[in-house]
């Protein structure tokens, strides 16, 4: 997948090359073209932003720069803008975005990039949260990073993207690692057991009663199977009867 990115910091971008991500882009999984807005400048200045029409507080991002920068990336990619104006991201739209081959990230700064930009040249506004940034840097780091996981060749084995909360609309359960005994507090026993039937079905369970407690508007919509609701049932009462 080519990313590109039309940005008036492409600096923060770097941390992308750690970690997941870095990996998929050495493998050349996934490639990230940084464009510099800055350098699209239409006056001696070399500034890419003005007053906005009408009045008001702060400055707009001009047409011209955005649109000189749109056509370097060769124009045939799905063009996103970020913004808070736009659709909430989720692991949904994620999976969907991984399927396309090239898009293109406009991240605005100060008051948002002129309308006429988006209303011809941007498919889509997409917002990672209902609050504010800065710019859509940090969205767009967001968003390459977990559409990254949802390509089928990054994460090396599939079972780790099956494994990430949200990728069937339920929240991960608990995980531990040694010690066994940590401050007094115990690992289930069942994880110990060494019975992977038995452990599969726990995590099951504690993953359904995870999102049942931290996310009751995502358990709400699960289509839970009979074996499901049996096996969460249990886990409730085994609580109850635990006392805790
Ligand atoms: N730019 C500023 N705030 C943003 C947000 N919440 N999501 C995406 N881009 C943004």
């Amino acid at each position: 997948m080519k990313i590109n990115i039309i940005s008036l910091f492409p600096e923060i971008f770097e941390s992308l090359q750690y970690g997941v991500v870095g990996k998929a882009i050495s493998k050349k999984i996934i490639s990230l073209n940084l464009v510099d807005l800055k350098e699209f400048s239409t006056n001696k200045y070399g500034s890419v932003d003005d007053t906005p029409y009408g009045g008001g507080e702060g400055m707009v991002i001009s047409p011209e720069p955005l649109h000189s920068a749109l056509k370097q990336t060769k124009g045939k990619s799905h063009v996103i803008y970020l913004t808070p104006q736009g659709e909430l991201f989720d692991q949904k739209k994620s999976k969907k975005l991984s399927k396309i081959d090239e898009i293109t990230l406009i991240c605005g700064r100060y008051e948002g990039i002129d309308q006429r930009i988006i209303d011809n040249f941007v498919d889509e506004e997409i917002s990672i949260g209902d609050y504010v940034l800065s710019g859509g840097e940090i969205a767009g780091c967001v968003l390459i990073d977990s559409i990254s996981r949802n390509i089928q060749e990054v994460l090396g084995n599939k079972e780790s993207l099956e494994n990430d909360s949200l990728s069937d609309g339920k929240l991960k359960g608990h995980s531990y690692t040694r010690p066994e005994n940590f401050l007094g507090a115990k690992v289930p026993d069942v994880l110990l057991s060494g019975n992977h039937a038995q452990i599969a079905e726990w995590r099951i369970a504690n993953s359904l009663w995870t999102t049942k407690q931290k996310r009751p508007d995502l358990f709400k919509d699960l289509q839970l199977s009979e074996k499901e609701m049996i096996l969460l049932r249990e886990y409730e009462a085994r609580i109850v009867k635990s006392g805790e």
